[in-house]
C-alpha cells in the first residue's frame, strides 16, 4: 500500500464542505454511490463490538453521532466473538449474497485489500477530501489506508496495540515476584513463569485459537526482531529457516503455561482470569485496558502493563477502520457514520471507552488514561510493525490458514516440524 499525495488546499475546501455536509444532517446532497437510494434515515453499522467494554467503546460512538447526525437512526449489526471470529465468515456470506451492511468494521492493511480486490468496498477518496481527514491522520496510516490504486478504502476509529502483557501485581507479589520487574527476554519471563507453575498458579492465560494466533505473533516479534518479523510478511524470513524454528519452540513452551480450559473462552474470559487473581499474566491487546477501566481497575495497583518482553521500543500495530460497502441500502447514511468516525469528537469519546488511540493527531490525550498516553507516546517514538491476528500483515485467507495451524499444533494434533511446515504452506499460498 503506498500514499496518494494530498494538498491543503484541497484539505481547506474540505472542511468548509464538511461543515456544509454536518449542517445538513449528513445527506448534503451528495450523488448516490450504491444501493437504491439516498437512504440517509438510517444506517446498519456492522462490527464485533457486542458486549463488555468493546460495547461500550461502539455505545459512546453512537452517542457522538446521535448528536452530528440526529436524522439518521443507527441500527447495530454487531456480532459477537472477539477479533471478528464470528463476524468476518457472516459479513462474508452477506457481501457474496448481495446483502451487505451500510458500513463494516475492517482491519487497516492487508485485511482492507481482501475487500479491494474482491470490490466489495468503494473508494472513500472523496470524503477523505470533504471531512479533512488527509491532514488529520499521520500520513503513514494514510499509506497504510492507501490501496495501489491510489484511492483510499476506510476511515480509521482507532489504533491499538497487541504487544501487551497484562499483570495482576498481587498474585505476583503473593508469589514473591517483583511486580514491577521488566524482563529483557522470553526466557528470563520464563523464569518467573516457573516459579508461578511449581506454586499451582495458572502463569499466563490465554483464550480460544485466535488469542494463541496473537500470542504466537508476538513471539515471534520478541525472537526475530522487528526485521526478522516484517520478513515474515514480504517473504524475506523463512518460515522453515532455524529462527522460527526456535521461536515455536518458546510458544511451545508459553502455552506449556496456559489454563487447559482455553479453547472455550474468549478474550474477556481469559483477561478476567487475570484481574480476578485466577492467573498471573496475559498477552493481549490493549481493548483489555478498557475492561480494566469497566471494572474501576488502578494501573499500577490493580494491574500493570508493559511491551511483550523482546518487543520494547516495538508498537504491534492494528487499526479498526469503517467501510462503504458496494451496493449499500443506506450510502449516505453510511457517510454520516463515517464523517463522525473520521471527527475529533467521535475519536475522543470511542477511544476514551475503547483503551485504544485516536487516529487522529489533534486531540487532546491529556485527558485520557495513564495507560492510553504512554501508547500514545509509544506510537509516536516505537518502531512499528503489523498485527498478524488483527489484519494488518496477511490476508484473511493467509490468516485462517495460521489459526487452523495453530489450533492443530496447541491441542496435540501435529507436532512442531508439522506446525512449521503448515505455517510456511499457509504463507507461501
Ligand atoms: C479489534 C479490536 C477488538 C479486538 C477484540 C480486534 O481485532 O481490532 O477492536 O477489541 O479485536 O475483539
Amino acid at each position: 500500500m503506498r500514499g496518494a499525495p494530498r494538498t491543503s488546499a484541497i484539505a481547506a475546501v474540505a472542511a468548509v464542505a464538511a461543515l456544509t455536509l454536518a449542517a445538513c444532517g449528513g445527506n448534503g446532497g451528495e450523488p448516490e454511490s450504491g444501493g437504491s437510494g439516498g437512504g440517509g434515515d438510517e444506517v446498519e453499522v456492522f462490527t464485533w463490538w457486542a458486549a463488555g467494554s468493546e460495547k461500550a467503546g461502539l455505545d459512546a460512538l453512537v452517542g457522538v453521532f446521535e448528536q452530528q447526525h440526529p436524522d439518521v437512526t443507527f441500527v447495530n449489526g454487531a456480532v459477537a466473538g472477539g477479533a471478528g471470529s464470528q463476524a468476518k465468515d457472516l459479513l462474508q456470506t452477506r457481501l457474496q449474497a448481495q446483502d451487505p451492511p451500510d458500513t463494516f468494521q475492517a482491519h487497516a492493511g492487508a485485511e482492507l485489500q481482501d475487500y479491494i480486490d474482491a470490490a466489495q468496498i468503494e473508494s472513500v477518496t472523496a470524503l477523505y477530501d470533504e471531512f479533512g481527514l488527509t491532514e488529520a491522520f499521520p500520513s503513514d496510516l494514510v499509506d497504510r489506508l492507501t490501496a495501489d490504486d491510489g484511492e483510499i478504502y476506510s476511515v480509521p476509529s482507532n489504533i491499538h496495540r497487541a504487544n501487551v502483557v497484562w499483570s495482576n501485581p498481587q498474585v505476583l507479589t503473593d508469589n514473591g515476584i517483583d511486580p514491577a520487574a521488566t524482563y529483557a527476554d522470553l526466557d528470563a519471563w520464563m523464569a518467573d513463569l516457573d516459579k508461578l507453575k511449581a506454586a499451582g498458579v495458572t502463569p499466563l492465560a490465554v483464550a480460544q485459537a485466535w488469542t494463541q494466533v496473537h500470542l504466537l505473533e508476538t513471539v515471534l516479534l520478541a525472537d526475530l526482531g522487528v526485521e526478522g518479523y516484517s520478513g515474515l510478511w514480504d517473504g524475506s524470513t523463512d518460515w522453515s529457516g532455524p529462527e522460527v524454528t526456535a521461536a515455536l519452540e518458546d510458544f511451545e513452551k508459553l502455552m506449556g503455561y496456559t489454563n487447559t480450559d482455553r479453547d472455550g473462552l474468549d478474550w474477556p474470559e481469559s483477561q478476567q482470569l487475570v484481574i480476578d487473581g485466577k492467573a498471573a499474566f496475559t498477552v493481549m491487546g490493549d481493548w483489555a485496558e478498557a475492561s480494566y477501566v469497566e471494572q474501576g481497575k488502578k494501573l499500577g495497583s490493580d494491574y500493570t502493563a508493559f511491551p511483550v518482553p523482546g518487543t520494547d521500543g516495538v508498537f504491534d500495530f492494528l487499526a479498526d477502520s469503517f467501510t462503504l460497502p458496494v451496493g449499500a441500502p443506506h450510502p449516505d447514511g453510511a457517510k454520516a457514520w463515517l464523517e463522525t468516525v473520521g471527527s475529533a469528537e467521535g475519536q475522543e469519546a470511542f477511544n476514551k471507552a475503547k483503551g485504544s488511540i485516536p487516529a487522529r493527531t489533534d486531540v487532546d490525550m491529556s485527558t485520557f488514561g495513564e495507560y492510553q498516553q504512554s501508547a500514545a507516546e509509544s506510537f509516536k517514538s516505537d518502531a512499528i510493525v503489523s498485527s498478524l491476528a488483527h489484519g494488518a500483515a496477511v490476508p484473511v485467507a493467509t490468516l485462517t490458514a495460521i489459526t487452523d495451524a495453530t489450533s492443530k499444533f496447541t491441542s496435540g494434533a501435529s507436532d512442531l516440524a508439522g506446525f512449521q511446515s503448515e505455517l510456511a504452506a499457509a504463507n507461501a499460498g
